[in-house]
């Protein structure tokens, strides 16, 4: 039995490592080479090649590589047999809050517009963006989205998070699914960290953008697909945004003559929200194998009709 882990462009040395450490005697091949496709009952896969997964006819299981699985669900060769798993660590759950609150920061404090001005030598001042205009609204609410509502309120920010059902949390204001519209009416600061599905896909618009309280910004740590991004630039463009700082995008890494890359008001990161810590992930990759070999439920388990 083997495990085998898929990641094109991602030095997986230290993971396999990390897993030869924990276990000495696990076989662990790293895509494309495998050394025996049958002997593969596990795979880690991270932005796999489409349809590649369906190679190992002996797979019970699959371990995203991160918190996102919508490249396992896109996934048309997996068969419906094969369980999914999604990979949720504590340091991918502080980076997370971390960077979401530096962006909130640094939106406020107009951080990228002193980092330009100093480029052209330029002595300017803007008025801080006051706490009470900061009000912050988290898209989704899970293993993420919690994490990042924990360090806001720690830093004196007013949440509100929306999610499928509402949510009884200290220190937030919880809407449900079909509070959608309130919640956006009392929110400046939108911050998106749902899974991506058919339901969330192009969520955030600019008729989305329109309901959000002025002074409105977003921050997508989601997935790209989650924004039409057309819309972002019109909502910039008129007003209705004071901008945007962006992880995610819908092609990645992002065009180098992508409009977004002009735009002042578009802060852009290269999908470094949240990384995977090799260690972290070992662990809990190990525990998936064994439950998977046993026909135990994996831990962070996906539901594949709900998508995450
Ligand atoms: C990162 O995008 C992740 O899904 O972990």
């Amino acid at each position: 039995m083997s495990l085998l882990l898929i990641a094109p462009n991602r030095d997986l040395k230290p993971l396999s490592e990390s897993l030869e450490n924990i276990d000495p005697n696990l076989e662990v091949d790293i895509w494309p080479k495998v050394k025996n496709k049958d002997r593969v009952t596990f795979a880690v896969a991270w932005n796999h090649p489409k349809n590649v997964l369906g190679n190992y006819p002996n797979l019970k299981a699959v371990s995203s590589l991160g918190a996102g699985v919508n490249h396992l669900l896109n996934d048309e060769s997996l068969p419906e047999n094969v369980k999914l798993a999604r990979l949720i660590t504590p340091s991918l759950k502080n980076e997370m809050a971390e960077y979401v609150l530096q962006a909130v920061l640094a939106y406020r404090h107009h951080t990228t517009r002193y980092t330009d001005q100093k480029r052209e030598a330029f002595w300017d001042k803007h008025k801080l963006i006051p706490k009470e205009e900061s009000v912050v609204g988290i898209l989704g609410f899970g293993e993420m989205g919690s994490s990042v509502a924990d360090l806001l309120i720690l830093n004196g920010y007013k949440v509100n998070t929306w999610s499928r059902s509402k949510k009884d949390y200290e220190g937030i204001s919880s809407y449900s699914k079909d509070e959608l519209n309130e919640f956006l009416n009392n929110t400046n600061i939108l911050i998106c960290t749902l899974p991506l599905t058919v339901e969330t896909q192009g969520i955030l618009d600019l008729e989305l953008f329109k309901k959000l309280k002025k002074p409105a910004y977003l921050i997508n740590a989601g997935r790209g697909q989650h924004l039409i991004e057309e819309d972002l630039i019109y909502a910039i463009d008129t007003g209705v945004l004071a901008g945007a700082w962006l992880d995610v995008f819908e092609e990645e890494p992002l065009p180098s003559n992508h409009l977004f890359w002009n735009r002042p008001k578009i802060m852009i990161t290269p999908h470094i929200a949240a990384v995977t810590d090799s260690n972290e992930a070992a662990e809990q990759i190990i525990e998936n194998y064994k439950r998977s070999l046993s026909g135990m439920e994996m831990v962070n388990s996906v539901d594949r009709k709900k998508g995450y």
